[in-house]
């Protein structure tokens, strides 16, 4: 068989001609038309007022917590199953991340453990909608005006998602997104902040680009530590392009989610995200937990053997509790995360990209049968 990636960008459309514009007229820097024509095409895919685009997912949310006004020893409450760039955007701000526990179900920050980690010096709830599974925002946001906390919602996975009718984008104070080459929709490299605020907006636009005044002409003083987050006229030329087939790619991910559902259906000791009937999830990745006992194999004696296939895969994240790096930084890692457990033990994602055929699909889950144990 083929080898078959994990994950491949899909770059079927405007892509070539609009980087080949960049290339032609020597607009290759943060100057140029594609990075507004992209912003504006991406907060209008998401329905909210601004966007501000910049290099990656990561400093995307490093920009909407310095919008924000986060800093030293303000609390960033998160999810503990998470990819790590959630919590490292929180420490470059001088900011300590505070874990919650996933939900069983859906893999999302569990709502309901988020109000017992609220102190007096929490600033920020930075959900992240998992695997393109947007979180429960009615919730989060009751809680955050409860308590006066900002809303940061980490959408680096679910490009286009919808919760209870409304998009992804428009659900938080600030969404933050990447384009990094494996996500629904890519610029190779590259992240979005958006927001409805007309005050976070400018103040994203003023830290991106090291603190010049937005309205008045540059004397080289600057009154902030700013920062150069600037998205370049060629990668946003690759974004414009797959903004405008973004329900064409997001469509793909669904399907490939119902073939693995349809084909691996009744397989037991195969748990997928299950995804609530509210939301439209966008399945970046398809992700499966093994139950040794159930399946009769291991999660890793599956991958080996799936690798052995040429089949690509990628184990889960781990829970942040367990970053060495964030115990030495100090945040308090102690309490017991049984889900992120359960999820990093034994989960791993199948081969997710746009461009996956039926076919692949059914021979990856054809190996998964076969290899089943009694
Ligand atoms: C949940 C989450 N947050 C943030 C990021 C960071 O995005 P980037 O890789 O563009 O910096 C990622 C990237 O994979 C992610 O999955």
């Amino acid at each position: 068989m083929e080898f078959i990636p994990v994950c491949e960008p899909f770059l079927n459309g405007n892509e070539l001609k609009y980087v080949d514009d960049c290339l032609k007229t020597g607009w290759i820097s943060s100057s140029g038309k594609y990075v507004k024509a992209f912003e504006e095409s991406f907060a209008a895919y998401c329905g909210a007022r601004y966007a501000v685009g910049v290099t990656n997912g990561t400093v995307a949310l490093h920009l909407a917590l310095v919008a924000a006004g986060v800093g030293k020893g303000d609390e960033v409450i998160m999810p503990n199953f998470t990819m790590i760039a959630t919590a490292f955007a929180a420490c470059y701000a001088g900011a300590i991340p505070v874990f919650v526990d996933a939900d069983p179900q859906t893999w999302n920050i569990d709502i309901r453990k988020i109000e017992e980690k609220i102190t007096s010096r929490t600033k920020v709830i930075m959900p992240v909608s998992i695997f393109g599974h947007p979180c429960d925002m009615d919730e989060i946001n009751a809680l955050a005006q409860k308590y006066k906390l900002i809303v940061i919602e980490d959408a680096a996975e679910s490009h286009g998602a919808i919760y209870r009718g409304r998009k992804v984008g428009t659900l938080a104070n600030i969404t933050s997104f990447s384009f990094f080459a494996n996500k629904n929709l890519t610029t190779g490299e590259g992240g979005m902040i958006v927001t409805d605020s007309e005050e976070l907006y400018k103040k994203a636009l003023y830290f991106k680009n090291m603190c010049f005044p937005l309205d008045a002409p540059r004397n080289y003083l600057h009154h902030d530590i700013g920062f150069n987050y600037r998205i370049s006229n060629i990668h946003a030329a690759i974004g414009l392009a797959q903004v405008e087939r973004a329900d064409e790619y997001k469509e793909m991910r669904i399907t490939n989610h119902m073939l693995y559902t349809e084909f691996l259906y009744g397989v037991q000791g195969i748990t997928f995200q299950q995804s609530r009937d509210y939301v439209t999830n966008v399945f970046w990745m398809n992700s499966i937990i093994i139950d040794p006992v159930k399946y009769g194999k291991t999660r890793d004696q599956l991958i080996a053997h799936l690798n052995e296939c040429g089949v690509d895969t990628r184990l889960l994240f781990k829970g942040m509790n367990i970053q060495p790096s964030l115990v030495s930084y100090g945040c308090d890692c102690s309490g017991d995360y049984p889900v992120t457990d359960w999820l990093s033990e034994n989960g791993f994602y199948l081969p997710s990209g746009s461009a996956l055929t039926r076919d692949n699909i059914e021979s990856i889950c054809k190996i998964i049968i076969d290899y089943k144990g009694n």
